[in-house]
């Protein structure tokens, strides 16, 4: 894991190494706000990056990853916890985003849709492959959802993949294409781990 501790000022975003110059400049440039203090510091691992980030305590981790950290692939739609939207996967589980307070985020290790893509994870291909999106809004939502579900689950039936997306939603009707992309994502996995296991010997 890449240690790239940082402190964004919840003000103007502006990043700093250290607590203390974040304090300076909050003191300096945001006269009429509070001085920020340690118990506002959160630590999270997101997408295999440490970050430390001075939240507020109204912030939902949406808030933080997508207008904050600029990782624009958790999306607000319902901000009410009803679409799905904004799922990312915490400690190996998909949550809503929306719902989620950046505080009680602290120590956690997130997954988005762009740290499913910068791995390389087959889902992308096969999404692509299948048309899942018309809009795409919703997308990033689907493809949180179905990685956690292929880790859990790395053989998944059509009926566990519907049963498993429920809770996502699609304005543009894109149902019928996630489990056909799902199925042939889970076949692509354990082709690349024969591989894998064939070079290790
Ligand atoms: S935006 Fe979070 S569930 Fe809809
Ligand atoms: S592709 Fe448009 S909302 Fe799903």
């Amino acid at each position: 894991m890449k240690d790239e501790s940082r402190f964004l000022c919840p003000y103007c975003a502006t990043v700093f190494d250290r607590f203390v110059e974040l304090r300076d400049h909050v003191m300096a440039e945001h006269k009429t706000a509070s001085a920020p203090v340690p118990e506002g510091l959160i630590t999270l691992t997101i997408n295999g990056q440490m970050h430390r980030v001075q939240v507020e305590p109204e912030w939902t981790l949406n808030y933080l990853l997508h207008d904050q950290l600029g990782l624009t692939s958790p999306k607000m739609f319902c901000d009410r916890g009803a679409c799905g939207s904004c799922t990312v996967i915490m400690e190996g589980r998909p949550i809503l985003s929306c719902l989620s307070l950046a505080v009680e985020c602290d120590g956690k290790t997130i997954v988005t849709a762009e740290g499913i893509a910068d791995a390389g994870h087959p889902l992308i291909e096969t999404y692509v492959k299948h048309h899942c999106m018309q809009c795409g809004y919703c997308t990033p939502g689907f493809v949180t959802t179905a990685k956690a579900l292929l880790d859990k689950n790395p053989n998944p039936t059509e009926d566990e993949i519907i049963d498993a997306l429920g809770g996502n939603l699609c304005r543009c009707g894109t149902y019928p294409q996630h489990p056909k992309a799902i199925l042939e994502a889970a076949e692509l996995l354990k082709t690349m781990e024969r591989g894998k296991s064939d070079v290790d010997g």
